[in-house]
Protein backbone atom coordinates (compact mmCIF):
# COMPACT_ATOMS: atom_id res chain seq x y z
CA UNK A 1 0.00 0.00 0.00
CA UNK A 2 1.30 3.31 -0.87
CA UNK A 3 1.67 5.65 2.30
CA UNK A 4 3.04 9.13 2.43
CA UNK A 5 2.91 11.91 4.51
CA UNK A 6 2.86 15.70 2.98
CA UNK A 7 6.97 16.35 2.28
CA UNK A 8 8.41 13.90 4.66
CA UNK A 9 8.33 10.42 2.12
CA UNK A 10 7.50 6.93 2.91
CA UNK A 11 6.52 6.43 6.85
CA UNK A 12 5.76 3.19 8.88
CA UNK A 13 2.06 2.96 9.00
CA UNK A 14 0.55 4.35 12.51
CA UNK A 15 -1.03 1.36 13.86
CA UNK A 16 -4.51 1.73 15.61
CA UNK A 17 -4.79 1.33 19.33
CA UNK A 18 -6.69 -1.75 21.18
CA UNK A 19 -9.44 0.01 21.32
CA UNK A 20 -10.16 1.32 17.92
CA UNK A 21 -9.04 -1.87 16.44
CA UNK A 22 -12.16 -3.06 18.04
CA UNK A 23 -14.42 -0.71 16.80
CA UNK A 24 -13.00 -1.04 13.24
CA UNK A 25 -13.88 -4.69 13.71
CA UNK A 26 -17.41 -3.69 14.66
CA UNK A 27 -17.93 -1.63 11.52
CA UNK A 28 -16.05 -3.88 9.03
CA UNK A 29 -18.86 -6.76 10.35
CA UNK A 30 -21.75 -4.00 10.07
CA UNK A 31 -20.56 -3.36 6.45
CA UNK A 32 -19.93 -7.37 5.73
CA UNK A 33 -23.91 -8.39 6.86
CA UNK A 34 -24.79 -5.37 4.42
CA UNK A 35 -22.66 -7.23 1.78
CA UNK A 36 -24.13 -10.65 2.61
CA UNK A 37 -27.65 -9.12 2.66
CA UNK A 38 -27.37 -7.43 -0.65
CA UNK A 39 -26.17 -11.13 -2.12
CA UNK A 40 -22.87 -10.41 -1.99
CA UNK A 41 -22.18 -7.77 -3.23
CA UNK A 42 -22.47 -3.68 -2.41
CA UNK A 43 -21.71 -0.56 -4.45
CA UNK A 44 -18.29 1.93 -3.83
CA UNK A 45 -21.40 4.59 -2.90
CA UNK A 46 -22.87 2.22 -0.64
CA UNK A 47 -19.57 1.25 1.10
CA UNK A 48 -18.51 4.98 1.85
CA UNK A 49 -21.66 5.87 3.08
CA UNK A 50 -21.79 3.12 5.55
CA UNK A 51 -17.65 3.50 6.67
CA UNK A 52 -18.34 7.51 7.00
CA UNK A 53 -22.21 7.39 8.41
CA UNK A 54 -23.95 4.33 10.06
CA UNK A 55 -25.17 5.63 13.09
CA UNK A 56 -23.40 5.08 15.89
CA UNK A 57 -20.55 3.29 13.55
CA UNK A 58 -19.21 5.64 10.37
CA UNK A 59 -16.33 7.63 10.60
CA UNK A 60 -18.14 10.78 11.40
CA UNK A 61 -20.96 8.82 13.25
CA UNK A 62 -18.85 7.81 16.13
CA UNK A 63 -16.01 9.06 18.50
CA UNK A 64 -13.01 9.85 16.11
CA UNK A 65 -11.16 12.47 17.09
CA UNK A 66 -10.82 13.91 12.73
CA UNK A 67 -9.47 16.88 13.51
CA UNK A 68 -6.17 18.67 14.62
CA UNK A 69 -3.07 17.52 15.85
CA UNK A 70 -4.53 13.82 17.62
CA UNK A 71 -6.65 13.61 14.89
CA UNK A 72 -6.42 12.77 11.17
CA UNK A 73 -5.95 16.03 9.14
CA UNK A 74 -5.31 19.38 9.49
CA UNK A 75 -7.78 21.83 7.48
CA UNK A 76 -7.23 25.57 6.37
CA UNK A 77 -9.07 27.11 9.83
CA UNK A 78 -7.11 24.64 11.41
CA UNK A 79 -4.13 25.66 9.63
CA UNK A 80 -4.04 29.64 10.11
CA UNK A 81 -6.67 32.44 11.83
CA UNK A 82 -6.01 34.16 8.20
CA UNK A 83 -8.11 31.56 6.42
CA UNK A 84 -10.94 32.86 9.05
CA UNK A 85 -10.01 36.83 8.84
CA UNK A 86 -9.96 36.45 4.69
CA UNK A 87 -13.58 34.84 4.70
CA UNK A 88 -15.01 36.87 7.43
CA UNK A 89 -13.91 39.22 4.65
CA UNK A 90 -15.96 37.71 1.98
CA UNK A 91 -18.89 37.19 4.10
CA UNK A 92 -18.91 41.08 5.19
CA UNK A 93 -19.54 42.21 2.11
CA UNK A 94 -22.60 39.81 1.70
CA UNK A 95 -23.97 40.35 5.02
CA UNK A 96 -24.03 43.87 4.82
CA UNK A 97 -26.25 43.93 1.75
CA UNK A 98 -28.49 41.22 3.35
CA UNK A 99 -29.13 43.83 6.15
CA UNK A 100 -27.06 42.22 8.46
CA UNK A 101 -27.92 38.68 7.47
CA UNK A 102 -27.08 35.15 8.51
CA UNK A 103 -24.40 32.36 8.32
CA UNK A 104 -25.08 28.76 7.95
CA UNK A 105 -21.81 26.85 7.82
CA UNK A 106 -22.12 23.02 7.23
CA UNK A 107 -19.98 20.34 8.37
CA UNK A 108 -17.91 22.91 11.60
CA UNK A 109 -15.28 20.44 12.06
CA UNK A 110 -14.05 22.02 16.26
CA UNK A 111 -16.34 24.88 15.76
CA UNK A 112 -12.54 26.71 15.05
CA UNK A 113 -13.64 28.53 12.00
CA UNK A 114 -17.29 29.60 13.27
CA UNK A 115 -14.98 31.50 16.43
CA UNK A 116 -12.74 33.16 14.20
CA UNK A 117 -15.50 34.27 11.68
CA UNK A 118 -17.53 35.93 14.59
CA UNK A 119 -14.64 37.15 16.18
CA UNK A 120 -13.70 38.96 12.57
CA UNK A 121 -17.16 40.20 12.09
CA UNK A 122 -18.03 41.50 15.24
CA UNK A 123 -14.42 43.36 15.12
CA UNK A 124 -15.14 45.03 11.82
CA UNK A 125 -19.05 45.84 12.96
CA UNK A 126 -20.60 42.94 10.84
CA UNK A 127 -22.11 40.38 13.19
CA UNK A 128 -24.41 38.18 11.96
CA UNK A 129 -27.49 37.68 13.01
CA UNK A 130 -27.43 34.17 13.56
CA UNK A 131 -24.92 31.64 12.85
CA UNK A 132 -26.69 28.35 12.28
CA UNK A 133 -24.14 24.87 12.23
CA UNK A 134 -25.39 22.09 10.55
CA UNK A 135 -23.51 19.15 11.25
CA UNK A 136 -23.37 15.28 10.88
CA UNK A 137 -21.48 14.28 13.78
CA UNK A 138 -22.74 14.36 17.20
CA UNK A 139 -19.37 14.33 18.86
CA UNK A 140 -18.25 16.76 16.65
CA UNK A 141 -21.32 18.93 17.82
CA UNK A 142 -20.13 18.82 21.34
CA UNK A 143 -16.66 19.96 19.93
CA UNK A 144 -18.20 23.39 18.63
CA UNK A 145 -20.55 23.78 21.55
CA UNK A 146 -17.75 23.27 24.14
CA UNK A 147 -15.43 25.23 21.36
CA UNK A 148 -17.35 28.05 21.19
CA UNK A 149 -18.86 28.41 25.26
CA UNK A 150 -15.42 29.08 26.17
CA UNK A 151 -14.07 31.07 23.47
CA UNK A 152 -17.42 33.15 22.92
CA UNK A 153 -19.82 33.20 25.37
CA UNK A 154 -21.35 36.43 24.50
CA UNK A 155 -22.27 34.73 21.78
CA UNK A 156 -24.25 31.98 23.02
CA UNK A 157 -27.59 33.33 21.69
CA UNK A 158 -27.18 33.53 17.90
CA UNK A 159 -25.74 29.98 17.83
CA UNK A 160 -27.77 27.20 17.07
CA UNK A 161 -27.50 24.05 15.67
CA UNK A 162 -29.77 22.57 13.55
CA UNK A 163 -30.90 19.00 12.70
CA UNK A 164 -31.72 19.06 9.51
CA UNK A 165 -31.24 22.45 6.52
CA UNK A 166 -33.45 25.15 7.53
CA UNK A 167 -37.00 25.20 5.89
CA UNK A 168 -37.33 28.84 6.39
CA UNK A 169 -35.48 31.34 4.06
CA UNK A 170 -32.14 32.82 5.05
CA UNK A 171 -30.70 35.89 3.88
CA UNK A 172 -26.69 35.86 3.87
CA UNK A 173 -23.97 33.02 3.37
CA UNK A 174 -23.87 29.55 3.34
CA UNK A 175 -20.79 27.84 3.59
CA UNK A 176 -18.58 24.54 3.49
CA UNK A 177 -15.27 23.92 3.80
CA UNK A 178 -14.10 20.26 3.11
CA UNK A 179 -17.40 18.75 3.46
CA UNK A 180 -18.15 17.98 -0.73
CA UNK A 181 -15.49 15.51 -0.56
CA UNK A 182 -16.84 12.88 1.88
CA UNK A 183 -20.12 12.66 0.06
CA UNK A 184 -20.20 9.00 -1.33
CA UNK A 185 -18.95 7.97 -4.42
CA UNK A 186 -19.67 5.95 -7.08
CA UNK A 187 -16.37 3.89 -8.71
CA UNK A 188 -16.39 2.66 -12.37
CA UNK A 189 -13.63 1.19 -14.27
CA UNK A 190 -13.24 1.19 -18.48
CA UNK A 191 -11.88 -1.93 -19.86
CA UNK A 192 -11.76 -0.17 -23.48
CA UNK A 193 -14.77 -1.28 -24.84
CA UNK A 194 -17.70 -1.37 -22.10
CA UNK A 195 -17.89 0.17 -18.17
CA UNK A 196 -17.93 -1.71 -15.52
CA UNK A 197 -19.05 -0.60 -11.68
CA UNK A 198 -16.68 -1.41 -9.32
CA UNK A 199 -18.44 -2.39 -6.04
CA UNK A 200 -17.23 -4.32 -2.67
CA UNK A 201 -17.61 -8.25 -2.28
CA UNK A 202 -15.94 -10.41 0.07
CA UNK A 203 -12.81 -11.97 -0.46
CA UNK A 204 -10.46 -14.26 1.72
CA UNK A 205 -8.79 -11.09 3.42
CA UNK A 206 -11.57 -9.39 3.74
CA UNK A 207 -13.42 -6.65 1.53
CA UNK A 208 -12.31 -6.85 -1.88
CA UNK A 209 -13.27 -4.61 -5.25
CA UNK A 210 -15.45 -6.82 -7.33
CA UNK A 211 -16.90 -5.39 -10.75
CA UNK A 212 -19.83 -5.66 -12.44
CA UNK A 213 -21.62 -4.51 -15.61
CA UNK A 214 -22.73 -1.04 -15.31
CA UNK A 215 -26.69 0.04 -15.16
CA UNK A 216 -27.56 2.38 -18.20
CA UNK A 217 -27.75 5.42 -15.80
CA UNK A 218 -23.96 5.26 -14.45
CA UNK A 219 -23.09 4.81 -18.65
CA UNK A 220 -24.80 7.75 -20.04
CA UNK A 221 -23.23 9.48 -16.69
CA UNK A 222 -19.82 8.56 -17.63
CA UNK A 223 -20.30 9.05 -21.44
CA UNK A 224 -20.33 12.71 -20.06
CA UNK A 225 -17.59 12.12 -18.49
CA UNK A 226 -15.92 10.80 -21.08
CA UNK A 227 -16.43 13.60 -23.27
CA UNK A 228 -14.93 15.86 -21.24
CA UNK A 229 -11.61 14.71 -21.08
CA UNK A 230 -11.30 15.10 -24.65
CA UNK A 231 -9.21 12.28 -25.34
CA UNK A 232 -9.74 8.47 -24.71
CA UNK A 233 -9.59 6.78 -21.91
CA UNK A 234 -7.02 3.72 -21.42
CA UNK A 235 -7.78 0.05 -20.95
CA UNK A 236 -8.32 -0.26 -17.01
CA UNK A 237 -9.12 3.23 -16.38
CA UNK A 238 -10.64 4.28 -13.05
CA UNK A 239 -12.03 7.03 -11.85
CA UNK A 240 -15.43 7.92 -9.42
CA UNK A 241 -18.07 10.13 -9.68
CA UNK A 242 -20.19 12.08 -7.04
CA UNK A 243 -24.45 11.30 -7.97
CA UNK A 244 -25.49 12.89 -4.51
CA UNK A 245 -23.71 16.62 -5.69
CA UNK A 246 -26.48 17.76 -6.95
CA UNK A 247 -29.55 16.09 -4.60
CA UNK A 248 -27.63 17.25 -1.81
CA UNK A 249 -26.65 20.66 -2.25
CA UNK A 250 -29.83 21.72 -3.72
CA UNK A 251 -31.25 20.32 0.06
CA UNK A 252 -28.72 22.15 2.19
CA UNK A 253 -28.61 25.37 0.19
CA UNK A 254 -32.94 25.29 -0.59
CA UNK A 255 -33.84 28.19 2.21
CA UNK A 256 -31.01 30.73 1.14
CA UNK A 257 -33.25 33.70 -0.41
CA UNK A 258 -30.67 36.72 -0.65
CA UNK A 259 -26.79 36.29 -0.65
CA UNK A 260 -24.34 33.89 -1.27
CA UNK A 261 -23.00 30.16 -0.84
CA UNK A 262 -19.15 29.68 -0.96
CA UNK A 263 -18.08 26.05 -1.12
CA UNK A 264 -14.15 25.49 -0.27
CA UNK A 265 -13.00 21.90 -1.54
CA UNK A 266 -10.09 20.16 -3.16
CA UNK A 267 -10.96 19.46 -6.45
CA UNK A 268 -10.91 20.18 -10.61
CA UNK A 269 -13.30 21.15 -13.28
CA UNK A 270 -14.09 18.13 -14.79
CA UNK A 271 -12.40 18.22 -18.02
CA UNK A 272 -9.44 17.99 -15.75
CA UNK A 273 -10.22 15.35 -13.49
CA UNK A 274 -11.10 13.10 -16.21
CA UNK A 275 -8.28 12.99 -18.23
CA UNK A 276 -7.18 9.73 -19.18
CA UNK A 277 -3.57 9.90 -16.91
CA UNK A 278 -5.42 10.31 -14.36
CA UNK A 279 -6.46 7.06 -14.15
CA UNK A 280 -6.79 6.12 -10.58
CA UNK A 281 -9.28 8.57 -9.51
CA UNK A 282 -9.04 10.85 -6.67
CA UNK A 283 -10.47 8.53 -3.49
CA UNK A 284 -7.91 9.51 -0.63
CA UNK A 285 -8.37 8.10 2.62
CA UNK A 286 -7.00 10.07 5.75
CA UNK A 287 -5.49 8.28 8.76
CA UNK A 288 -3.39 10.23 11.91
CA UNK A 289 -2.29 12.75 9.32
CA UNK A 290 -1.43 9.95 6.98
CA UNK A 291 -2.69 9.67 3.06
CA UNK A 292 -3.27 6.29 2.20
CA UNK A 293 -5.20 4.46 -0.49
CA UNK A 294 -6.84 1.64 0.37
CA UNK A 295 -10.89 2.66 1.64
CA UNK A 296 -10.65 -1.12 2.93
CA UNK A 297 -8.80 -0.85 6.16
CA UNK A 298 -9.74 0.33 9.18
CA UNK A 299 -13.22 1.09 8.22
CA UNK A 300 -14.56 3.95 10.53
CA UNK A 301 -11.39 4.92 11.56
CA UNK A 302 -10.10 6.54 8.71
CA UNK A 303 -11.45 8.76 7.09
CA UNK A 304 -12.28 8.27 2.94
CA UNK A 305 -13.04 11.45 0.52
CA UNK A 306 -13.14 12.17 -3.27
CA UNK A 307 -11.95 15.38 -5.24
CA UNK A 308 -15.15 17.37 -6.15
CA UNK A 309 -16.27 17.45 -9.86
CA UNK A 310 -16.32 21.75 -10.28
CA UNK A 311 -18.51 21.31 -13.54
CA UNK A 312 -20.62 19.48 -11.60
CA UNK A 313 -20.87 21.92 -8.30
CA UNK A 314 -21.44 24.59 -10.76
CA UNK A 315 -24.05 22.44 -12.79
CA UNK A 316 -25.90 21.80 -9.40
CA UNK A 317 -25.81 25.42 -8.76
CA UNK A 318 -27.62 26.27 -11.97
CA UNK A 319 -29.98 23.72 -11.53
CA UNK A 320 -30.90 24.75 -7.88
CA UNK A 321 -31.66 28.44 -9.42
CA UNK A 322 -28.15 29.91 -8.72
CA UNK A 323 -25.73 31.93 -10.32
CA UNK A 324 -22.94 30.13 -10.37
CA UNK A 325 -20.61 33.77 -9.48
CA UNK A 326 -17.40 32.70 -9.13
CA UNK A 327 -14.53 30.26 -9.44
CA UNK A 328 -10.92 30.59 -8.44
CA UNK A 329 -8.45 28.65 -6.44
CA UNK A 330 -8.15 29.20 -2.53
CA UNK A 331 -4.49 31.19 -2.94
CA UNK A 332 -6.48 33.92 -5.39
CA UNK A 333 -9.52 33.63 -3.06
CA UNK A 334 -7.47 34.62 -0.18
CA UNK A 335 -5.33 37.57 -2.03
CA UNK A 336 -8.57 38.64 -3.18
CA UNK A 337 -9.89 39.17 0.24
CA UNK A 338 -6.57 40.83 1.66
CA UNK A 339 -4.68 38.05 2.86
CA UNK A 340 -1.46 40.37 3.38
CA UNK A 341 -3.46 42.74 5.31
CA UNK A 342 -4.80 40.76 7.70
CA UNK A 343 -1.41 38.96 8.25
CA UNK A 344 -0.13 42.53 8.83
CA UNK A 345 -2.90 43.53 11.48
CA UNK A 346 -2.87 40.13 12.69
CA UNK A 347 0.87 40.20 13.61
CA UNK A 348 1.32 44.22 14.68
CA UNK A 349 4.73 44.78 15.77
CA UNK A 350 5.30 41.40 17.10
CA UNK A 351 8.51 39.79 14.47
CA UNK A 352 7.66 36.35 15.85
CA UNK A 353 3.84 36.22 15.35
CA UNK A 354 4.20 38.06 12.13
CA UNK A 355 6.51 34.76 10.81
CA UNK A 356 4.43 32.42 12.04
CA UNK A 357 1.73 34.07 10.24
CA UNK A 358 3.85 34.27 7.54
CA UNK A 359 4.79 30.01 7.52
CA UNK A 360 0.91 30.04 8.06
CA UNK A 361 -0.19 31.98 4.29
CA UNK A 362 2.43 30.26 2.72
CA UNK A 363 0.73 26.30 3.61
CA UNK A 364 -2.97 28.21 2.25
CA UNK A 365 -1.30 29.93 -0.83
CA UNK A 366 1.42 27.89 -1.91
CA UNK A 367 0.67 25.40 -5.29
CA UNK A 368 2.62 22.74 -3.65
CA UNK A 369 0.75 23.00 -0.89
CA UNK A 370 -2.85 24.14 -0.46
CA UNK A 371 -3.31 27.05 -2.80
CA UNK A 372 -4.29 25.30 -5.98
CA UNK A 373 -5.42 21.82 -5.05
CA UNK A 374 -8.37 23.55 -3.06
CA UNK A 375 -10.65 25.53 -5.10
CA UNK A 376 -13.72 27.98 -4.11
CA UNK A 377 -16.90 28.32 -5.97
CA UNK A 378 -19.37 31.18 -5.26
CA UNK A 379 -23.03 30.70 -6.10
CA UNK A 380 -25.23 33.64 -5.52
CA UNK A 381 -29.06 33.97 -5.57
CA UNK A 382 -30.79 37.85 -5.64
CA UNK A 383 -27.52 39.22 -4.95
CA UNK A 384 -25.54 41.07 -8.01
CA UNK A 385 -22.60 42.37 -6.48
CA UNK A 386 -19.12 41.54 -7.28
CA UNK A 387 -17.16 39.32 -4.88
CA UNK A 388 -13.59 40.43 -3.86
CA UNK A 389 -12.45 36.70 -3.67
CA UNK A 390 -12.94 36.47 -7.12
CA UNK A 391 -11.54 39.45 -8.36
CA UNK A 392 -8.18 38.91 -8.85
CA UNK A 393 -8.91 35.57 -10.86
CA UNK A 394 -11.96 34.21 -12.15
CA UNK A 395 -11.42 30.65 -13.63
CA UNK A 396 -15.32 30.27 -14.62
CA UNK A 397 -14.35 29.59 -18.44
CA UNK A 398 -12.12 26.63 -16.91
CA UNK A 399 -15.29 24.52 -15.75
C1 LIG B 1 -13.17 17.45 6.82
S1 LIG B 1 -14.19 18.04 8.08
C2 LIG B 1 -14.07 19.81 7.84
C3 LIG B 1 -14.42 20.58 9.06
C4 LIG B 1 -14.39 22.10 8.96
N1 LIG B 1 -15.26 22.60 7.90
C5 LIG B 1 -12.98 22.59 8.72
O1 LIG B 1 -12.70 23.09 7.65
O2 LIG B 1 -12.16 22.46 9.64
C6 LIG B 1 -15.81 17.66 7.48
C7 LIG B 1 -16.92 18.20 8.35
O3 LIG B 1 -18.17 18.01 7.70
C8 LIG B 1 -19.04 17.25 8.53
N2 LIG B 1 -19.89 16.48 7.61
C9 LIG B 1 -19.55 15.42 6.85
N3 LIG B 1 -20.59 15.04 6.09
C10 LIG B 1 -21.61 15.89 6.38
C11 LIG B 1 -22.96 16.00 5.93
N4 LIG B 1 -23.46 15.15 5.02
N5 LIG B 1 -23.73 17.00 6.43
C12 LIG B 1 -23.23 17.87 7.35
N6 LIG B 1 -21.97 17.79 7.83
C13 LIG B 1 -21.17 16.83 7.34
C14 LIG B 1 -18.11 16.46 9.41
O4 LIG B 1 -18.69 15.96 10.58
C15 LIG B 1 -17.04 17.53 9.69
O5 LIG B 1 -17.48 18.46 10.65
Amino acid sequence: MRIYDTGTGPQREPEPDHAEAQHAARVREHIAAAVRGAGGWIGFERYMELALYAPGLGYYSAGARKLGAGGDFTTAPETSRLFGACLAQQCAEVLIEAHRGSILEIGAGSGRLAGDLLEFLEAAGTPPRRYLILEVSADLRERQRAHLQARLPRFAGIVEWLEAPPPDGIDGVILANEVLDALPVTRFRWDGAALEELGVGLGDGGFAWSARPAGAVLDAHCRVLRAAAGSAWPDGYESEYCPRVAPWTAAVTGALREGAVLWFDYGLPRAHYYLPQRDQGTLLCHYRHRVLDDPFVRPGLQDISAWVDFTALAEAGSAAGFEVAGYTTQAYFLAGTGIDAHLRELAGADAHRAARLGNEARRLMLPGEMGERFKVMAWTRGFDRPLSGFALRDLRHTL
